[in-house]
């Protein structure tokens, strides 16, 4: 706790709970079980390690104790599920800008969510909505960020494609305390003309081929825009355009369609 006690202090002040725990199962779980006893408070939490840590489209996260930052954030919203939709993409530009504030590091973006360094991801982002679908509001976005943060062994299947950001360990709770500030001034509604520029700048995959996948069969197109809702905006070999809005997408190494 002592090296996260300015952040829980500010967090106080701030009216938002502060967990810090040496290990969980899922971050993102402990808050989504925080939020289902009615939890009313905003609420962040960080783990030295996570047992299950939770990757988008049913990965898992590998969470190995004192080489990363594995945090997640639950923010009441109240709002129409239109106006959650560009929070992933309003976190993504803000985790990046922290890392480059606090580490001196520029990282890219590849849709949706990953941050990329060195050619390798060495950031997850997972947001999930706690969702009233009767009423059709988001009650609640679950943010999780996931940091490789030191040089860490990681599993074969992980080897070829993760990295880590190699800063101090120093730095690990400047990090977190900056990319906690910036979450809690996002605001739910259309995403900001300045988060979509900073997006794109940073983007990884504009002008270049990618995969993706729609029921189960991979299709290759070029990568045109983020649209304002941070959809990618896609144009395949017949020059047809479509924005995909969730999913994965793998960038190709040759640029052939
Ligand atoms: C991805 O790469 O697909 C997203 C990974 C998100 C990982 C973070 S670590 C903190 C939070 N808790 C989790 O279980 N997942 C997120």
């Amino acid at each position: 706790m002592l090296m996260y006690s300015n952040l829980s202090l500010e967090l106080k002040e701030n009216n938002t709970a502060f967990f810090h725990l040496e290990e969980t199962d899922s971050t993102n779980l402990y808050l989504k079980r925080l939020a289902g006893e009615g939890f009313a408070q905003n609420a962040v939490i960080i783990a030295d390690s996570q047992v299950s840590g939770k990757g988008r489209c049913g990965k898992s996260f590998f969470s190995p104790k004192g080489t990363g930052l594995y945090m997640s954030v639950l923010l009441h919203a109240n709002c129409p599920f239109c106006d959650a939709v560009g929070v992933t993409t309003a976190v993504c530009v803000a985790v990046s800008e922290a890392i480059e504030e606090v580490c001196k590091k520029r990282v890219g973006i590849k849709w949706v969510n990953d941050l990329y360094f060195e050619n390798k991801k060495v950031c997850g982002i997972l947001c999930e909505a706690i969702n009233d679908y009767k009423n059709g509001i988001t009650k609640s976005v679950i943010i999780g960020v996931g940091i490789n943060l030191s040089p860490c062994a990681f599993p074969d299947e992980l080897k070829d494609i993760a990295g880590s950001l190699n800063v101090e360990k120093s730095l690990y709770s400047k990090l977190a305390h900056c990319i906690i500030r910036k979450i809690l001034l996002i605001k739910f509604g259309s995403i900001d003309k300045s988060v979509l520029e900073e997006y794109r700048k940073r983007s990884i995959v504009l002008g270049k081929y990618v995969d993706y996948y729609v029921s189960g069969k991979k299709n290759t197109a070029i990568a045109i825009d983020i649209d304002s809702k941070g959809g990618l905006v896609i144009k395949n070999h017949n020059g047809e355009i479509t924005t995909l809005t969730s999913g994965e997408i793998t960038l190709r190494l040759n640029s052939t369609l």
